[in-house]
């Protein structure tokens, strides 16, 4: 009689479950956003974000070190400034608060983590937006593209290892690459939050950074559309030809496929950005007790590895570091 398929006797014990694991979470996969506001004495809880703080710089360094010793590599820094402009001056002010708290992490830990910074406005603009606006209200592409530029070059003075710009400019990794190399900044990586979805997963997020855009409006002039996959993949063509060092697909659980699809014509380290909202989510079914927030946050972990990401950016960085021991 032909063979019946037994697939349930690799399923038998723990050490054969392990043995035959075909995705394996470690530290090394995460990395941990953290928000550093200035102007503050204490750490500022963010309701909608609960674990989550704004920190001081005391509180940061604090905060990178109890990661470190979890064995995670690297940190994302977003900043919230006390005064925010039309042009988000405070990102390019070389003592803003990023880039004060870079020298600070590179000070304490010299090269043991890699320092990523958010290259963006939204943080420092007083209408929210991620770029320069025109007289009429648009974001003005070009002229934002200028500011990244000068952004890029402040942060990488500050310590930067790697910068990721994460507002959705067209040719913004051009720019940076080409502001990084005339002042001899050469070996800054860039992480180009290349397929970037104007998702409604940044809740959260938007509470952390103090953000609200201008008159009710939305990011979808810039961010793509939540209805596209193609469109990620030409993103994501021209990220790779500008320069990038690394991708990121973001959000993650919602755009799996995205993932896939990228990793499968790509072989740059691709990074997927487990954000705010999806944070969020486990944190309040688990706070009910309707699920485990543990065992949900281990899963979606994987399964964003699984799809085929290498890097998980996520606020769960700490919790899940520390499960996986
Ligand atoms: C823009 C930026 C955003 C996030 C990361 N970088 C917000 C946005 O695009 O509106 C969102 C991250 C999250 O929700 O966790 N600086």
């Amino acid at each position: 009689m032909f063979p019946q398929r037994r697939l349930r006797r690799l399923r038998r014990t723990p050490a054969l479950r392990r043995m035959v694991a075909e995705t394996v979470l470690t530290p090394d996969d995460l990395i941990a956003p953290l928000f550093v506001r200035e102007g503050i004495d204490e750490p500022q809880p963010i309701p909608s974000l609960p674990g989550v703080v704004q920190h001081t710089r005391a509180s940061l360094t604090a905060e990178v070190k109890e990661l470190v010793d979890l064995g995670i590599p690297a940190v994302v820094l977003f900043g919230v400034p006390e005064r925010k402009d039309a042009e988000g001056s405070g990102a390019s002010d070389p003592d803003g608060i990023v880039q004060v708290a870079l020298r600070d992490l590179r000070d304490a830990f010299g090269d043991s983590v890699v320092l990523v910074t958010d290259l963006c406005l939204d943080e420092y603009t007083d209408h929210g937006h991620c770029g320069l606006l025109t007289p009429s209200g648009a974001v003005d592409n070009d002229a934002t593209l200028d500011r990244y530029a000068e952004v890029a070059v402040v942060q990488a003075e500050a310590g930067a290892d790697i910068v990721a710009p994460s507002g959705m400019m067209d040719g913004q990794v051009a720019a940076i690459r080409d502001a990084l190399d005339e002042d001899e900044f050469g070996e800054v990586a860039i992480l180009a939050y290349a397929a970037k979805y104007a998702s409604a997963l940044y809740g959260p997020f938007r509470d952390a950074v103090d953000v609200e855009i201008a008159d009710g409006g939305d990011r979808k002039a810039y961010q793509q559309d939540v209805r596209n996959v193609r469109e990620s993949l030409e993103e994501v063509r021209a990220d790779v030809l500008e320069g990038a060092d690394l991708l990121m697909v973001k959000p993650a659980l919602s755009y799996l496929d995205v993932i896939t699809r990228v990793r499968a014509e790509h072989d740059l380290p691709l990074a997927a950005y487990h954000v705010s909202g999806e944070y969020a989510m486990i944190k309040a079914a688990a706070a009910n007790g309707w699920i485990d927030g543990e065992l949900v946050a281990l899963e979606q972990l994987t399964a964003i590895k699984r799809a085929g990401a290498d890097l998980v950016l996520t606020y769960l960085a700490k919790e899940a570091a520390a499960a996986l021991g």
